[in-house]
């Protein structure tokens, strides 16, 4: 099976700061090892126009709705022909700061879903089950679930392997035999010991700096 590595930049950078780690990323990515950048909306083209080959588009949030007068939304459609192949819905600071409910990450997901994009569905292990039951059994091809401990996001705080494999077998039962990965804290030091239980990490802070991003995604075996 291959690791899925995703940069999660939340609202980090400007155009021209994102410019410069494309041109500064120029890892060497390890065999079955899939590289995904998620800056904000506006860096999208400069991203898709700059990246190493082989690393792929990432979306930090979408609309709940389709194309159509949602003023300030961006539609799955729109991601999609921005050239990006995953979103990530749900991440706590979208619950926490934007007051998403398992409702509307549901809504996100069906519109990822209608227009052939991968949903990373970010999720703590409380709501794992509350969450599942909002998709009222919607088929969902090509689910990744990103488990996201709150105390472990940006805080240096990773939690423990044997943690996040009981948690990853919990998913497992819950939403079948998909590819979850593990986000909280991963570094260049930490990435391989996850992957041991994981299918991939989400990585915040350390994939800011091209450099460090490079050393993640180069440990990733
Ligand atoms: P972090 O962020 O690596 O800075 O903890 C992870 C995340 O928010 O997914």
């Amino acid at each position: 099976m291959s690791n899925l590595i995703v940069a999660n930049w939340k609202s980090h950078k400007t155009p021209a700061t994102a410019l410069e780690w494309c041109k500064a990323f120029r890892p060497t990515i390890p065999p079955h090892t899939q590289v995904v950048v998620a800056p904000s909306f506006p860096l999208l083209p400069v991203i898709a126009d700059n990246l190493a080959a082989g690393v792929s588009l990432g979306a930090q949030d979408v609309s709940s709705f389709p194309l159509g007068s949602y003023t300030g939304a961006t539609a799955a459609q729109q991601l999609a022909s921005a050239n990006v192949s995953h979103v990530i819905i749900g991440h706590s600071e979208r619950r926490r700061y934007f007051h998403e409910t398992h409702q509307d990450v549901a809504a996100k997901l069906e519109q990822v879903v209608a227009n052939n994009l991968i949903p990373i569905l970010c999720m703590d292990e409380e709501y794992i089950l509350d969450q599942a039951e909002a998709l009222h059994s919607q088929k969902v091809p090509n689910l990744v679930v990103a488990y996201e401990p709150l105390a472990a996001i940006g805080t240096g705080n990773n939690v423990s392997v044997d943690q996040v494999s009981r948690v990853i077998d919990t998913v497992k039962q819950v939403y079948g035999d998909v590819p979850v990965i593990y986000g909280g804290s991963v570094d260049e030091r930490s990435v391989h010991e996850y992957l041991l239980v994981s299918d991939g990490v989400l990585v915040g802070t350390a994939s800011l700096d091209a450099q460090q991003f490079a050393k993640v995604v180069e440990a990733s075996t």
